[in-house]
């Protein structure tokens, strides 16, 4: 009998998140002042982070404490699964096996608890009351209603339009954990109101809604900013997926030749891959495979440069993979995908070529999924499913090698709240979104000017 589930007690739960950072080849470049152009320091990043969580975004430093609070927090569905795919397999016909970590088991149903439960805990920590953020597909924005309720502190969410329309339950659920929610853009802030002054219909994207809260954030002292990805400290939390999915393949006797996640900013496919490129920058041949959707593909069709992390110039400058802080993408179903720019780690990582990434059309991706759910029965987030269709992919040009390969992806969460968008695949009401190469080249204007990285 081979064994399907693969689990860690309690007491195995990783104490230290992992600092990709500290082992990178290239060091990761400074970020810079909007305003001067110039590199800056903690103070300046002080209105909208407590000094904790911009420690961590600057520390160099392998491994860092988790604090006893936050894993106290993490027990309530941590350590989480991991699971063989033998039906899977089976239903593909691939000699390769399969191996997914699966984050849906927390209790917003993804991997952003990880984070949100550690920012909400330093910024009580510092006195902070209310949180700020913004949510594309609402994965984010649950989640830290959850922990900012957990920990004690007030939330207010902007969540992208599109995705606020789509999700009607998304929104229930922020909600229901205390959270005011409104749609993004909003007339409660001056970059919300700009917007709908000269776009009344823009669905909205997750760089407009981060101008939004971090305007919010600025405005107030009693607010910090929170963000569910992209920055340092947001991928750092994150690496508990990948420190126990090594103790788990462990168990199963295995060590992947590939490892596969999704990336919208970048969070989960760090979280899970991070650990592993430590082994790789030590020696070990793994492939490490970002997988985006063709109709916002930063990092397979961006440039890598300075750019904005959101639409109103309001954030630093980050050298990263980008399309442009003006790029809207088309209101594809993995909401939680539609992000101008990629984390500037994962960044660096792909210009060392030590990550590769692909772009899939969602109609693909969809078919994975429904494969995927009709085989091993989770039914898993659209944005997650870009990990599934990496895998499968994988297995089929391992297949074409005449090879067997050992692959594991990250399943980032579950899609009970995405049954309209299944409902329209079903329909054949899916539209493939193929962005022309005109549109990339008049998004990326918006970073003329703006100083390049070394
Ligand atoms: C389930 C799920 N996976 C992946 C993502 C993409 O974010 P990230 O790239 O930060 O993991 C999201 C974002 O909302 C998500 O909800």
């Amino acid at each position: 009998m081979e064994q399907t589930k693969f689990l860690l007690e309690e007491s195995q739960l990783p104490r230290r998140w992992y600092n990709v950072a500290a082992d990178m080849p290239s060091p990761p470049q400074p970020v810079l002042h909007p305003g001067t152009g110039e590199p800056i320091g903690p103070d300046d990043l002080a209105p909208l982070f407590p000094m904790a969580l911009i420690q961590q975004e600057v520390s160099e430093q392998p491994e860092i404490a988790i604090p006893e609070e936050i894993l106290d927090i993490y027990r309530l569905w941590r350590p989480t699964p991991l699971y063989r795919a033998h039906r899977l397999e089976q239903a593909v016909g691939t000699r390769s096996r399969i191996f997914y970590k699966y984050e849906g088991v927390s209790p917003a149903g993804s991997h952003k608890p990880n984070t949100a439960v550690a920012q909400a805990y330093y910024n009580k920590q510092e006195g902070r009351t209310r949180l700020s953020t913004e949510t594309g597909a609402g994965q984010w924005g649950s989640a830290l209603a959850f922990a900012c309720k957990l920990i004690g502190l007030e939330c207010k969410v902007y969540m992208v339009r599109i995705s606020y329309d789509q999700k009607p339950f998304r929104r229930s659920m922020i909600q229901l954990w205390g959270a005011e929610i409104v749609a993004s853009p909003s007339s409660d802030t001056q970059s919300g109101r700009a917007i709908l002054d000269e776009f009344p219909d823009t669905p909205g994207s997750l760089g407009i809604a981060i101008s939004e809260a971090v305007e919010d954030a600025a405005q107030r002292d009693d607010t910090s900013y929170s963000l569910g990805s992209v920055l340092n400290h947001v991928l750092l939390h994150q690496t508990v997926i990948g420190q126990e999915a090594i103790a788990q393949m462990e168990l199963a006797g295995a060590f992947p030749d590939v490892v596969v996640g999704c990336v919208g900013g970048g969070s989960n496919f760090a979280g899970l891959a991070f650990p592993f490129i430590r082994e790789k920058i030590a020696g070990r041949e793994i492939d490490v495979l970002a997988c985006e959707p063709a109709a916002c593909p930063t990092l397979t069709r961006g440039v890598y440069a300075y750019d904005f992390g959101d639409t109103s110039k309001l954030t630093p400058l980050v050298a990263m993979h980008t399309l442009g802080h003006d790029f809207v993408p088309a209101p594809i179903h993995a909401g939680g995908l539609r992000y101008h720019g990629v984390a500037p780690l994962i960044s660096q990582l792909v210009k060392d070529d030590l990550v590769r990434a692909e772009a899939y059309l969602q109609n693909d991706v969809f078919a994975s999924a429904i494969q995927f759910a009709n085989s091993e029965g989770i039914i898993p987030a659209p944005e997650s499913s870009h990990a599934i269709h990496g895998a499968l992919a994988a297995a089929r040009e391992a297949e074409e090698a005449g090879e067997q390969r050992t692959i594991l992806f990250n399943l980032s969460g579950h899609g009970h709240f995405d049954m309209a968008a299944y409902d329209n695949y079903l329909a054949g009401k899916l539209e493939d979104v193929a962005l022309d190469e005109a549109e990339i080249g008049r998004a990326l204007h918006a970073i003329e000017g703006l100083p390049t990285p070394a």
